[in-house]
């Protein structure tokens, strides 16, 4: 289901600034070869995750889900001089294509590509994350938020993509799957949680954004 009917997304994404044009690349690439294109963020919410990290100037940036990478190349805008930028992907197949963008990167020596499954990588990589972008598989959100919130910074922000799953985490014939569950367990779990903040952004498929207390 598509929240924006396609005009609205046209103008939306015809008046935020473009990305760059190697990026427009990595999407056609991503297209051709990939399976599941429709994954990868989009400049308009790139521009988002850039806007987040350019106010944040973050030392410690972690992606949990890198696809292709493209969004990559907007968490890492605002990370600081001495910073890392780390990012998790189960699929190997992706490696090359990650790699193959990410040096065109001005900062591309300060990110870092780990191939394996979260649970494991996450165990092994401990930092005070200032911002985390959580788009990985649905089945473990919460087992990610519990694991990460820990090492999140007094003041950092973790953001969660597709929290509203199409729509069906308000129910509907469609939303009895694993998925959707949990999904919406990970929704009312934040909404409880008294160690942050929260809201929900409506951009495309919707973002919690988390800011720990
Ligand atoms: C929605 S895509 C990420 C899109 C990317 N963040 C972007 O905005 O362009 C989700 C990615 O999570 C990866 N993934 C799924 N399960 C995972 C796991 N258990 N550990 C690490 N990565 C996983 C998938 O292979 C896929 O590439």
């Amino acid at each position: 289901m598509e929240f924006l009917s396609d005009d609205l997304h046209n103008y939306i994404a015809g008046r935020t600034t473009e990305a760059p044009s190697y990026l427009d690349e990595l999407e056609r690439e991503t297209w051709v070869k990939v399976l599941m294109p429709r994954m990868l963020s989009g400049h308009v919410q790139g521009q988002i995750l850039k806007m987040f990290s350019s106010m944040m100037q973050p030392t410690f940036i972690l992606e949990v889900g890198t696809y292709t990478g493209y969004a990559s190349h907007f968490l890492v805008e605002g990370l600081k001089p001495d910073g890392e930028f780390h990012a998790v992907e189960i699929n190997e197949e992706l490696e090359t294509i990650i790699k193959k963008y990410w040096a065109k990167h001005e900062k591309a020596n300060q990110m870092h590509l780990h191939i394996g499954p979260a649970t494991e990588i996450l165990e092994s990589l401990q930092r005070p994350w200032d911002l985390v972008f959580l788009d990985a598989d649905k089945i473990n959100l919460i087992h990610y938020y519990e694991q990460l919130l820990p090492q999140l910074r007094t003041g950092g922000i973790m953001l969660i993509d597709n929290i509203l799953w199409s729509g069906k985490v308000v129910g509907g014939p469609h939303s009895n799957d694993k998925d959707t569950k949990a999904i919406q367990a990970l929704n009312d779990h934040v909404t409880k949680d008294d160690r942050v903040e929260q809201v929900i952004l409506s951009v495309r498929d919707g973002i919690m954004m988390v800011r720990k207390l």
